[in-house]
């Protein structure tokens, strides 16, 4: 079976987390986790970074962190993962939908109006994919409000050079298992404010300091994933590049075939996380590859129906086996099952 996405740990990983274990290390984030928050801060290019439980959790801390609370309307893209929307509720606020570009299934920025009631724009970089970055940050800017990143499916994608998840005021990443690096679960906030990062910092260890306080949740992370995560942390810009290398071979190999088609990708910016394609059959293709040992993910559905471009994306999209360790071998093997189900 080829599976859709599996996490790849290797030796690296392995001997690095016997060091650790054989060390008297305390587990729980310490020396470890600042050193992986390190690595992402470095990598992307940002002042903080503070690593938490997951990718859901950094957006809720990044909510909070920006002041964003009871009540307040959080503009969401109607196509996302569900917990774009979810963290935005977790913080008391509410999710705003609107439709998403059909060229990058990210927000789209045209539906944004002057003088819109929002506190907030989460803007969702979808696989990789951005709209023109400086014209979001313009849009915040004139608004008065915070632009939060969810780039938690971006971590090595770019815009004119610069990694997505630092445009916003804050932005968040994800290391659950099937991620372009992974932690098995995680995820981490990184900003330039130093103002944001002390309070997030803050929150997610019991709220804890020198003052009365009586709310307190724990979104601690531990040295035991810091391990992994530094390891994963250096094979990072191979990924990237082989991410790139799949996507490009998939595109070339499928070109020729009647009904597949791909989104806009450059690839000089994007590392697409999963290889996506858009066909007017997805739930009988995926069908079908399964019965050949090929694993597949059928796009999310909209967060509500009535958005013509997440609709449309949600009718025609399946995610490709993955993986970065594919070979080009079995990525010819999947093409082949393709182009035979589409012309035999
Ligand atoms: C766009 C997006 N936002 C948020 C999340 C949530 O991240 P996590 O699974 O680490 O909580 C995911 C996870 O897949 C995601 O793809």
């Amino acid at each position: 079976m080829i599976e859709q996405m599996q996490p790849w740990i290797g030796e690296e990983e392995r001997w690095a987390m016997d060091a650790y274990l054989s060390s008297d290390g305390r587990l729980t984030e310490h020396t470890k986790t600042a050193e992986f928050e390190n690595a992402i801060a470095d990598y992307v290019g940002s002042k903080y970074c503070i690593v938490t439980t997951s990718g859901t959790t950094a957006l809720y801390l990044a909510l909070v962190a920006c002041g964003i609370g009871c009540g307040d309307k959080v503009l969401v893209p109607a196509f996302t993962q569900t917990a774009t929307a979810g963290a935005v509720e977790l913080a008391g606020a509410r999710p705003v939908l609107a439709d998403v570009a059909a060229e990058n299934l990210c927000l789209d920025l045209a539906t944004i109006k002057i003088g819109v009631n929002i506190r907030a724009i989460m803007l969702v970089t979808l696989n990789g994919r951005s709209p023109d970055m400086a014209i979001a940050r313009e849009i915040a800017d004139r608004l008065h409000i915070p632009l939060i990143e969810d780039a938690a499916q971006s971590l090595g994608s770019r815009w004119n050079g610069q990694c997505l998840g630092t445009f916003g005021n804050v932005g968040c990443y994800s290391f659950s298992s099937p991620k372009v690096i992974t932690t098995g679960q995680g995820g981490a906030i990184i900003t330039d404010d130093p103002d944001i990062a002390d309070r997030a910092r803050h929150l997610k260890a019991f709220g804890t300091d020198d003052r009365d306080q009586w709310f307190g949740v724990n979104f601690k992370f531990t040295d035991l994933q810091a391990v992994i995560g530094i390891e994963q942390m250096k094979k990072l810009a191979w990924r990237v590049t082989r991410k790139r290398e799949m996507f490009l071979r998939y595109r070339e190999q499928l070109a020729d075939v009647p009904g597949v088609e791909f989104l806009h990708t450059d690839l000089t910016q994007t590392a697409p996380w999963f290889i996506d394609i858009l066909v007017p059959d997805p739930d009988d293709l995926r069908a079908y590859l399964h019965t050949q040992g090929i694993g597949t993910r059928l796009f999310y559905q909209p967060l509500r129906r009535g958005f013509a471009n997440a609709n449309y994306a949600a009718a025609h999209g399946l995610w490709l086996p993955s993986s970065s360790f594919l070979d080009d071998r079995q990525i010819e093997q999947v093409c082949d099952v393709i182009r035979g189900y589409y012309t035999l």
